[in-house]
């Protein structure tokens, strides 16, 4: 079973992701972007950089994605595990098609959402920790060009409609709870999706 932890930036998403790490130590723990691949690599360089064409970055995250699924985590399901995900394709539907609102693109979220239909997995599951995108940019320092208020305002609203259209795969968690109150949240979550499976 795959699931996946979503939010905005600053929202407590990799604390949490971290935390779930003595809960569930057999499971398999990865992230998007991937840190261990010069996928990953790249498109760490394209956050980083402010004149980065939004397309192309685009694409580089969708490779990230290719690589990650083949070489993580399809071959994880495929062997019976639990797989927890700190980002994935629910983070290029919100943040890249924020990043594209004003491209030539017509429907942004809904071009992307068709390049990842091809071939990706969708989660079984998805965590998502809600916070409103004033506090997820005081609390991230607005250090990359993907961390602005205004910005994640976009972004959250683009998880809004993710979440619409598929009410039964989400739980949203307030985030702007303290750590321990969200992580208690998230660990109940768990174990009613588990419980369920
Ligand atoms: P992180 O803070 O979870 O490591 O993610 C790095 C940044 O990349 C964060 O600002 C969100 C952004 N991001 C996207 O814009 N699209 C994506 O598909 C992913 C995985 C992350």
């Amino acid at each position: 079973m795959l699931v996946t932890l979503e939010g905005l930036d600053g929202s407590g998403k990799t604390t949490v992701w971290e935390a779930l790490h003595d809960r569930y130590p057999d499971a398999v723990f990865t992230r998007e972007p991937t840190d261990d691949s010069w996928y990953g690599d790249a498109v760490n360089r394209a956050i980083g950089d402010d004149d980065a064409d939004p397309l192309a970055t685009l694409f580089l995250f969708t490779a990230d994605h290719a690589d990650h699924l083949s070489r993580v985590v399809r071959p994880a399901l495929e062997a019976g595990d639990l797989v927890i995900s700190d980002r994935y394709s629910d983070s290029r539907y919100a943040y890249q098609a924020a990043s594209l609102r004003t491209s030539e693109l017509k429907r942004p979220m809904e071009y992307i959402m068709g390049i990842h239909a091809a071939f990706t997995r969708p989660p079984d599951k998805t965590i998502y920790l809600d916070v409103d995108p004033e506090t997820a940019a005081a609390r991230s320092g607005s250090t990359n060009k993907f961390e602005q208020a205004a910005y994640l305002a976009d972004v959250r609203a683009n998880y809004e409609r993710l979440i619409e259209a598929e009410p039964e795969r989400f739980i949203k968690i307030d985030a702007t709870q303290s750590p321990e109150a969200v992580l208690d949240e998230v660990e109940a979550a768990f174990d009613e999706i588990l419980a369920e499976e």
